[in-house]
């Protein structure tokens, strides 16, 4: 008699189980089984001192292969509509990412794409991509509004979200991002387009969403701005992140850890001391290495945040703009190869670092009480993810203890 969510995942070579308060610590185990019920973990140990009780439940032997905990894909843009391959073409012929935006094109090309496609059609071509990354091992996916910018489009969104963390086992974080650029129609009144985030567009958005993001920029929202936006967002009861320093350092790192904003991500522009506040706030740095490589800029050094005392995350930021990239395996990968990150601590940020990113501790781990979510490598070592890049290594995929596509 099984439940659903009930399994023992045994025959592990090598278990990745990052069960350590030390950051980048992945604790692993070898000759490992883990026991799931009711899609949480229940037991993780030694195959041989399996307990009794869970001996009956289902098995799924995965004669040697290395097991990690399930990826957190931390900051991802996966509900949109169209595609920018015709920037991306011209970005590589010399074309300046901010030139576009500031023309016209950009961030809001897909905005005007996204405000002419319905609820369903945003869902369909969003499913297709998150089943793509759930097969690819990621269990948790954040996903953010801010291709809307009006209050109807920001909330299908929000709605989209939502439907998508329904109709799929993955687990979705809705973020409110109506501060991601001013829109067209607000362009010579920008302090008018801030009230509107501030108010109405928050005051429907936010029972949908759980964070409040901002694009804190040059080409964006300057800190005062974002600061409004962001304690607006506390006001209505969303956590604090931000898009901080990627294009220009403007202050964003220290706004983040001044509002104690859970994570600040892309910090392409910090300082020695934007980290040191960003360590003392306790605010995730999330480091999105995908981006460096589309947009073809220098990879900022992880490694640098890191020993800082920052903890540090990776994800894939999955846009159709500056990274469409879906693998949290090639994150780590990208990171471990050119960000500075150590293979486990790049494994770690993909996993833990990005629980931590999205406040919540009972995942990116594989301990009693947590979610049983877990991927099984067609390899005997979590060294193989940077190793081979460009193979796919997922051979299973475990969310909330079912084995996905089953
Ligand atoms: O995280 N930097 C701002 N926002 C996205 C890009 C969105 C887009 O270009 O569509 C990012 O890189
Ligand atoms: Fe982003």
């Amino acid at each position: 008699v099984s439940d659903p969510g009930a399994l023992v995942v045994g025959g592990i070579g090598e278990l990745v189980t990052n069960a350590s308060d030390v950051p980048g610590d992945l604790a692993v185990l070898h000759d490992a089984a883990v026991a799931i019920e009711a899609g949480t973990v229940v037991w993780v140990g030694d195959e041989t001192r399996l307990p009794g009780p869970y001996r009956g439940l289902p098995v799924l032997d995965v004669a040697g292969r290395a097991v990690v905990p399930g990826f957190v894909d931390a900051h991802t843009h996966v509900v949109f509509a169209g595609d920018r391959a015709d920037e991306f073409a011209r970005r590589l012929g010399g074309e300046r990412y901010e030139d576009r935006l500031a023309a016209g094109g950009g961030i809001l090309s897909t905005v005007a794409a996204t405000r002419a496609a319905g609820e369903d059609e945003l869902v369909a071509q969003a499913a297709d991509r998150v089943e793509r990354m759930l097969r690819a091992g990621t269990t948790t996916i954040e996903i953010k509004s801010g291709y809307g910018l009006d209050v109807e489009t920001e909330r299908r969104m929000l709605r989209v979200a939502h439907r998508l963390g329904h109709e799929l086992p993955v687990d979705v974080v809705a973020t409110f991002l109506g501060a991601h650029v001013v829109p067209a129609e607000y362009r010579d009144r920008r302090d008018a387009y801030v009230d509107l985030v501030c108010g109405p567009m928050m005051d429907a958005c936010a029972p949908l969403a759980e964070f409040c993001d901002v694009f804190c920029d040059e080409a964006a929202f300057d800190v005062d701005e974002s600061r409004r936006i962001l304690e607006a967002g506390i006001a209505h009861g969303l956590r604090p992140r931000v898009h901080a320093d990627q294009l220009s350092r403007v202050g964003a790192a220290r706004l983040a850890a001044e509002v104690g904003a859970v994570a600040a991500d892309h910090l392409d522009h910090v300082s020695d001391e934007d980290l040191a506040a960003l360590a003392e706030a306790g605010t995730v740095a999330v480091f999105l290495p995908g981006v460096s490589l589309s947009m073809r800029a220098p990879y900022p050094d992880a490694r640098r945040a890191w020993d800082a005392g920052v903890t540090v995350a990776i994800a894939t930021d999955c846009n159709p703009g500056t990274a469409w990239m879906e693998r949290m395996s090639f994150m780590v990968a990208l990171a471990a190869i050119e960000m500075g990150l150590t293979p486990s601590q790049s494994l770690w940020a993909a996993t833990r670092g990005g629980a931590l990113a999205l406040a919540r501790p009972d995942r990116g781990r594989l301990m009693p009480g947590d979610r049983g979510d877990l991927v099984v490598l067609d390899a005997p070592s979590h060294l193989h993810i940077p190793y081979r890049p460009d193979t796919d290594l997922v051979g299973a995929v475990v969310a909330a203890g079912r084995v996905v596509g089953r």
